[in-house]
């Protein structure tokens, strides 16, 4: 069981660290992870000491967010080759530890084609375990990369749909530092906005069943100085119609080829929120976050969790450990529908803003060619 091989670590972490970091201590290399679930009453590290760990850390969310979650695919993928277990099976395992954000199985496949690749021309599992850490480094900076060039096409877009300043920007889920190597996707446009004097007020969503809104981008929102306020996701409506939003800001975890975007449960309701009041709905997410073998929306396996997330409040002082774990408030055998993610249709968004710039409007063909784009300038560098 993965209680075995990661260790929390409450008393040492230095200020500020980052959501993931690879490091070296002399009994073998580890991934440390910002316990995500423990925020924001507490700042602990978790230590994972082999893939399995990493596994169950992705599972209870410990480590989350599309992009976040492909780092550490990649940084499992180079953990299980560095302590030389079996990495195929690794690979397989972290892969499948979550479904619907593709970015975790595009940072694992990164990870294990380059151990592959050097194991092929090296012959020595020990030889090649460095290429799959490198793989997983490089990826881990160019999220960081992206993330800044994110938030300056999405700046540029809200200035140009919202001329004037002075925006309102509802945003829902978790988008920031915490899933990023950089700042993060639709957060990272927030705060761009905010640095540049350009932001009102950033609306939080806190996000039902597991409250990343109010725990986590709260939390962020609260570190960046930004002016938020946080509601309960069934009052965005009335807010919408106050006219107190001048734009919807979200992240992604998979779109499909034909611009569909599956993101955190509650976001298509925004999205027909948004429309129905006129307000520009906007999804911010790196490329590696759109999946052209998806077709559509039909085709995005969106995960089911259990029910006790929601039959039970579960708070970060008390971590989940099952049902059972939270306090009850529903009637024991309560049955829930809890899917975690939803799917917006493209006709509903903007604009995605990627890395590669802003399309709009949104199409499979301005999709397609955004990739090629993107695939271009890799083969460049
Ligand atoms: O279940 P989570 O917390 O991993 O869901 C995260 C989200 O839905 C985010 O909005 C998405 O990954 C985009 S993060 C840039």
């Amino acid at each position: 069981m993965a209680d075995q091989y990661a260790q929390t670590r409450e008393d040492n972490r230095p200020a500020g660290s980052p959501a993931i970091r690879w490091e070296e201590p002399p009994e073998g290399p580890v991934v440390v992870l910002l316990d995500q679930t423990r925020l924001p009453a507490e700042e602990v590290e978790l230590v994972c000491t082999d893939a399995p760990a990493l596994v169950e850390a992705i599972r209870s969310l410990a480590v989350r967010g599309a992009p976040l979650l492909g780092i550490a695919g990649a940084y499992g993928v180079a953990l299980a080759a560095a302590r030389g277990f079996e990495v195929d099976d690794a690979a397989a395992a972290l892969a499948g530890a979550r479904p619907t954000a593709v970015n975790l199985s595009v940072g694992v496949r990164r990870a294990q084609s380059a151990y592959r690749a050097a194991l092929a021309r090296t012959g020595d599992p020990r030889q090649a375990a460095p290429a799959a850490l490198a793989a997983a480094r490089q990826l881990h900076q160019e999220d960081a990369r992206a993330s800044a060039r994110m938030a300056e096409h999405g700046l540029a877009l809200l200035d140009e749909l919202l001329p004037g300043g002075g925006h309102r920007v509802l945003t829902h889920c978790n988008t920031g530092s915490l899933v990023s190597g950089g700042e993060g996707t639709a957060f990272a446009v927030a705060l761009a906005a905010h640095r540049a004097g350009r932001l009102r007020r950033l609306w939080v969503d806190e996000t039902r069943p597991l409250f990343q809104g109010a725990r986590l981008t709260a939390y962020e929102a609260a570190r960046n100085d930004l002016a938020y306020t946080l509601l309960t996701d069934n009052a965005a409506g009335s807010l919408f119609a106050a006219g107190e939003v001048d734009a919807v800001l979200v992240g992604a975890d998979r779109i499909a080829a034909d611009g569909s975007v599956a993101n955190k449960v509650g976001t298509y309701p925004l999205a027909v929120l948004a429309r129905y009041h006129h307000v520009p709905f906007v999804v911010v997410a790196p490329v590696t976050t759109v999946d052209l073998d998806t077709p559509d929306a039909g085709s995005i396996e969106v995960e089911q969790r259990p029910g006790y997330e929601v039959t039970e409040l579960i708070a970060p002082q008390m971590p989940a450990t099952g049902a059972g774990s939270g306090i009850p408030v529903a009637p024991l055998g309560t049955q829930a529908y809890n899917p975690a993610f939803d799917v917006t249709p493209a006709e509903l968004v903007t604009a995605i803003v990627t890395e590669e710039g802003a399309l709009s409007p949104v199409t499979g063909k301005g999709l397609a060619e955004l990739c090629a784009r993107s695939r271009q300038a890799a083969s460049a560098t």
